[in-house]
């Protein structure tokens, strides 16, 4: 698929500058500090986890659960992804954990960003109805252990949701349905509205 590639595009403009780090610094290190780790994260994601964008996702003020579930989920392969499986294969468990104690509390900077306004309230309904039980407050609400959509990058958000479309990547089983249940009243700009009214909240 398209996306697939413009996605893979963009990140090997990254990977220049931070693959290298990434490797070395994470072996032969034992009892790094979350801190000292996150260092090779920051090329990627930013510094402290608020990614400058557009294709990585800002990785800050996730729920601790989240963060470690879904680096576990890029080693094992449950998760789909470019190039976190193979990032996160560098790391012990303990690693990941010592990581995501220090990004968790560092805070979510929601991205600066354009989005068509004229699809926010459309966004924000669809959101109340279909996500906002798993994905409370309007999507900042981390502590559900579900991500955070409201500022995340809107390129990122929209292949996330192609993969979850495609069922390339498992959510909940009610994620599913809700987003086929949307699909099938409101049509395609549905989706657009969604990326919309969490790009809106800046
Ligand atoms: C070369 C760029 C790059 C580097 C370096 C990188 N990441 Fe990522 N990260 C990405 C991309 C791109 C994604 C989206 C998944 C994918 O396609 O691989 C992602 C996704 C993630 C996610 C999932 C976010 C979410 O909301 O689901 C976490 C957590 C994460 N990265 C943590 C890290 C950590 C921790 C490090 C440092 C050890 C790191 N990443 C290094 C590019 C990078
Ligand atoms: C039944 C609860 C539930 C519902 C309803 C739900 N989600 Fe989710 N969602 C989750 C969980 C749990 C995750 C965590 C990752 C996973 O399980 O794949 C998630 C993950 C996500 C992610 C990935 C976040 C990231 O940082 O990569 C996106 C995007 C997303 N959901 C969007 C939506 C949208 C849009 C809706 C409404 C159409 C929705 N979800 C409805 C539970 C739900």
């Amino acid at each position: 698929m398209v996306y697939k590639k413009v996605k893979a595009a963009l990140i090997v403009a990254g990977l220049a500058f931070c693959a290298t780090g990434a490797v070395s610094a994470s072996q032969g290190m034992t009892g790094a500090s979350g801190a000292m780790l996150s260092h090779t994260c920051a090329g990627c994601h930013g510094t402290d986890g608020a990614s400058v964008g557009p294709a990585s996702p800002t990785i800050a003020g996730l729920s601790r659960d989240y963060f470690i579930e879904v680096m576990l989920g890029f080693a094992s392969g449950d998760v789909p992804s470019t190039i976190m499986d193979r990032i996160a294969l560098g790391y012990s468990e303990e690693e990941i954990e010592a990581m995501a104690d220090f990004f968790v509390k560092k805070p979510f900077v929601p991205a600066k960003q354009e989005f068509d306004q004229s699809l926010v309230d459309l966004g924000a309904s669809l959101h109340d109805r279909h996500c906002e039980r798993c994905h409370a407050d309007g999507g900042t609400f981390a502590d559900d252990d579900a991500g955070v959509l409201a500022g995340q990058w809107s390129p990122y958000l929209r292949w996330t949701l192609a993969d979850y479309r495609a069922e390339y990547r498992e959510g909940p089983a009610r994620m599913h349905r809700e987003m086929r249940e949307m699909l099938e009243r409101e049509g395609e700009k549905s989706l657009e509205a969604l990326i919309s009214y969490y790009a809106s909240q800046q």
